[in-house]
């Protein structure tokens, strides 16, 4: 509905590509998808693969450092992570500013972006070790103020790190155990927080590792970079998706919608259908077959049903027979059962973005570091077509 003729006269030949859609904003060998094939690799890895196999940790690793660790390697690493989990008793302080049910990833972005503060000498990194410094903290501390930003939601204490236990049943221990009580997750719950993570990890250039690599392009420190990507990550259509899944699933146990009056509103353009469709997904998303199954497991392991997995697999059904769907080529995204797993964990709905945060900050941090590695990377700055309205005097105020 836009009168071009009408439009102020810009140089230049410009790509109008809204959403960026069909723009390649950078090089990188981190995270190659075919969204056709459904196939996600990091550093050439298939995903598949790095699920079934590893860790978190050795996934960070793999897409920070460009390779999978050795044993040695690995085991001196979550030495460091462990040195480096604790927080700075005056960074301590600044949870008791928050409100009492203060928003976990409000708290989480607030806290991330600080901690620069209290590593000054890691605002500039200069070398290897000075990054592998930064990596660890953040890897580390972003765990800890996770689960802090958790208890601080129910006023309760904090639960203090522990050094001797794994990245993973560390966390859950921060999150839920009480004093003089030690939580103790089953390895099968621990193992699904871990394959949770890794599927996260990274997914080349959506919006929040964009937002990262924007915010770096300016040569900004690596705490405020990654932050600015947990504040892209919230919104619903993209890390806040795993949250609203659950809602719509929740609505629909309820009894407040039927899957078909639901899929008939979305039809109708009323709602979207929470955790379907990708941008570049066009078949499937792996992401999404790996979760679901490892959902199906833990819930089989565990012993326990979950009413919302039979309702999802019927909207998945029904949605997949549709035309609305098909035509559009819709297909549930890794959000769609990520939730289902969280919920087994006892995790709270107000903490699923905050999960995703935690599984995609190495690739934040990849990404950040092959921005600013190369010092010839421009700063990121698009164009625009304007459409406001051509030159106009200024009227005093007396005259308006
Ligand atoms: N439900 C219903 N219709 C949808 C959905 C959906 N979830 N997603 C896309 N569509 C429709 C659009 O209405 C549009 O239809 P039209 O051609 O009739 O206008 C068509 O499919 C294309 O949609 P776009 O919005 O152009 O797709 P885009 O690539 O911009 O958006 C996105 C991708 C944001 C993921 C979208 O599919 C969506 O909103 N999904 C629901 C939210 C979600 O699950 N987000 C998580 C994504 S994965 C992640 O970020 C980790």
């Amino acid at each position: 509905g836009i009168d071009i003729t009408s439009l102020e006269k810009d140089t230049g030949l410009l790509a109008f590509d809204p959403g960026y859609g069909n723009t390649g904003s950078c090089q990188s060998a981190i995270t190659f998808v075919d969204g056709e094939k459904g196939i996600l690799r990091h550093r050439g890895i298939p995903i598949e693969q790095l699920a079934e196999n590893s860790s978190f940790i050795e996934a960070a690793m793999l897409l920070i450092f460009g390779k999978l660790p050795t044993a040695e390697d690995r085991t001196a690493f979550r030495h460091l992570l462990s040195e480096h989990e604790l927080l700075h008793e005056g960074l301590l302080h600044h949870f008791d500013g928050f409100p009492p049910g203060g928003q976990p990833m409000a708290i989480l972005s607030a806290v991330i972006n600080s901690l620069g503060n209290y590593h000054p000498e890691l605002l500039e990194i200069q070398n290897a070790v000075e990054f592998r410094l930064a990596v660890a903290k953040l890897i580390s501390k972003v765990r800890t103020i996770a689960a802090f930003s958790y208890r601080k939601s129910l006023g309760l204490p904090f639960m203090y790190p522990d050094p001797n236990l794994s990245y993973c049943r560390n966390f859950l221990h921060m999150m839920f155990s009480v004093p003089n009580r030690d939580y103790e997750p089953t390895d099968q719950a621990v193992a699904a927080l871990s394959l949770f993570l890794v599927v996260h990890a990274d997914h080349e250039q959506n919006c929040s590792c964009s937002t990262v690599r924007m915010v770096g392009s300016t040569r900004a420190n690596l705490f405020a970079s990654v932050s600015s990507g947990i504040c892209a990550l919230w919104g619903r259509l993209h890390g806040g998706a795993n949250a609203a899944v659950i809602q719509m699933l929740t609505q629909m146990l309820e009894g407040r919608y039927k899957v078909k009056t639901f899929l008939e509103m979305v039809k109708r353009k009323e709602t979207r259908l929470m955790g379907f469709g990708h941008r570049v997904y066009k078949n499937f998303d792996p992401r999404a077959r790996v979760l679901k199954k490892a959902a199906d497991n833990l819930l089989l392991q565990s012993g326990l049903s979950d009413p919302l997995m039979e309702i999802a697999q019927e909207l998945e059904e029904t949605a997949l027979h549709d035309d609305y769907f098909q035509s559009r080529s819709l297909y549930p995204n890794v959000d769609f059962y990520s939730g289902i797993i969280l919920r087994a964990l006892g995790i709270p709905v107000n903490m699923f973005p905050v999960m995703f945060a935690i599984g995609r900050m190495p690739g934040w941090i990849a990404h950040w570091q092959e921005e600013n590695l190369d010092i010839t990377t421009r700063i990121h700055r698009p164009r625009q077509i304007y459409t406001g309205p051509p030159y106009r005097p200024y009227v005093p105020l007396d005259k308006r």
